[in-house]
């Protein structure tokens, strides 16, 4: 890696997740590490030091707009590695995309906007392998710790029974304290992001789950063989009626197929090229009974089908439906920079189920466990600690990261050589 002024700089510190993200890097960056926390205003990031009291080695300030690409360039071009938490991702992150291509710093977001980085791919995947450049895109509970599950659990019946996995499934189920206001489930970020989408962003993607799949006919085949179905559904390992993963079901699966078809190239990959990946919300922690969670994930299921068939036609109705429901979440939404309490930070978590079958009908199961609440704690540990690992300054007992350049996955990025990253992430697989 070239010599440049930092190791690392977390962009976005002063947001919500931002500050997460530097009270775990504050935690655990190594003495001598070169780091800064970047923003648009110093006043609000000096705010910020008291959280890096403790820290090995003191963060340094510095400054850039979103919008303005000279700033971000000169950013970009001094550090080894960006954190970049500033969204809406569609309005302010390509000037990052772009220096972090152009000048081969590592690079991580926590964008759910999958028709953005379709957009990022196609202008910048070549120029990014050329730099040797990881751009990591939808790290955060979206979409690292699906991505990271299934590759684990096909290379788990791989190295079993030599067979590739023709299905992935996967079960969330989340726990901790029940979630009754809005910002105890999303960020005043999301809620941006969301009405973002709702005012008329790209949404062409969210009934494609092979949208970031860059081989043509693959993706028509996965397209062909395994659209999305939101439906409810009953799962028996999991003993549980499923609903679609939330917030959103279309986030994780364009990830996965990028991951497989990826990974299908290999002659080692533990992925058949044509893999089905599936994956749900177990609705055990919604309702103490069956009936009540089976309810639970058809509405789900309904509200979804209907968003999505909603934004394909796109008619009269359904623009106004959208402008209401922008007002609906700009009414009951938290604004910038607020979020979950910190009883439901601490407390939340979630579990994964996994299952890997073969085309034999071999089959093997394993799980993972997480906690801090999804979207904002373990986030913000899991995108601290992949930074990390891009800067070389990974928990002990990391290996070498795949040599996979490119707008690629959480999985292409870090492949299985870095659980004890993820662990230290408070995110443990077990049998
Ligand atoms: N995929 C996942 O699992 C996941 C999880 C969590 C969050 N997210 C996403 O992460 C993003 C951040 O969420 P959040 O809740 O932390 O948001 P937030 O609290 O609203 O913070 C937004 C950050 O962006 C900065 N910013 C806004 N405009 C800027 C500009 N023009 N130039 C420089 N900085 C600018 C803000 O700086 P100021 O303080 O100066 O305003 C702030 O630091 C959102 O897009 C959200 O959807 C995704």
């Amino acid at each position: 890696m070239a010599t440049k002024k930092f190791d690392l700089i977390l962009f976005g510190a002063t947001g919500f997740t931002g500050q997460q993200t530097l009270k775990h890097l504050s935690k655990h960056v190594p003495a001598g590490f070169k780091w800064a926390i970047g923003g648009r205003s110093a006043e609000k990031l000096e705010a910020l030091l008291p959280l890096c009291e403790n820290a090995l080695t003191q963060p340094s300030i510095v400054l850039a707009d979103s919008s303005d690409a000279k700033s971000v360039d000169k950013l970009v071009a001094s550090t080894n590695v960006i954190i970049q938490l500033a969204g809406p991702y569609a309005a302010y992150g390509e000037n990052f995309v772009a220096a972090a291509a152009k000048h081969g710093t590592h690079y991580l977001d926590l964008t759910g906007e999958i028709s953005w980085v379709k957009s990022m791919i196609d202008a910048h995947h070549e120029a990014a392998v050329a730099s040797k450049a990881k751009i990591v895109s939808v790290a955060g509970f979206e979409a690292l710790p699906f991505d990271i599950a299934a590759l684990y659990i096909a290379q788990k019946l791989f190295d079993e029974t030599g067979e590739r996995a023709v299905k992935v499934e996967l079960v969330n189920r989340f726990t901790g304290p029940p979630a009754f206001k809005p910002r105890d489930i999303l960020s005043g970020g999301t809620m941006a992001t969301i009405k973002g989408m709702l005012e008329g962003g790209d949404t062409s993607t969210m009934s494609d789950p092979a949208a970031l799949v860059s081989d043509a006919k693959l993706a028509q085949q996965i397209r062909d063989e395994h659209p999305y179905d939101f439906s409810a559904r009953y799962n028996a390992d999991a003993g549980a009626w499923l609903a679609p993963t939330v917030p959103a079901p279309f986030v994780n699966p364009p990830i996965v197929y990028r991951t497989i078809s990826t990974f299908a190239t290999s002659k080692t990959s533990p992925f058949a090229s044509n893999c089905e990946y599936v994956e749900g919300l177990s609705t055990k922690s919604f309702a103490p009974f069956a009936i009540g969670q089976r309810i639970v994930a058809e509405m789900l299921g309904v509200t979804f089908k209907t968003m999505v068939a909603s934004i394909a036609r796109n008619g009269r109705l359904d623009q106004i439906g959208r402008v209401a429901a922008k007002r609906f979440f700009d009414w009951i939404g938290p604004a910038s920079g607020e979020g979950p309490s910190e009883k439901h930070l601490e407390q939340s978590g979630y579990t994964l189920r996994m299952r890997a079958t073969s085309a034999s009908g071999a089959s093997v199961s394993a799980r993972a466990k997480a906690n801090g609440h999804p979207g904002y704690k373990s986030t913000a540990m899991l995108v601290a600690e992949a930074g990390l690992l891009l800067a070389g300054a990974g928990a002990d007992g990391c290996k070498a990261l795949p040599r996979r350049y490119g707008v690629i996955t959480p999985a292409s990025a870090f492949g299985l050589a870095c659980e004890p990253a993820w662990t230290r992430a408070e995110l443990t697989f077990s049998e």
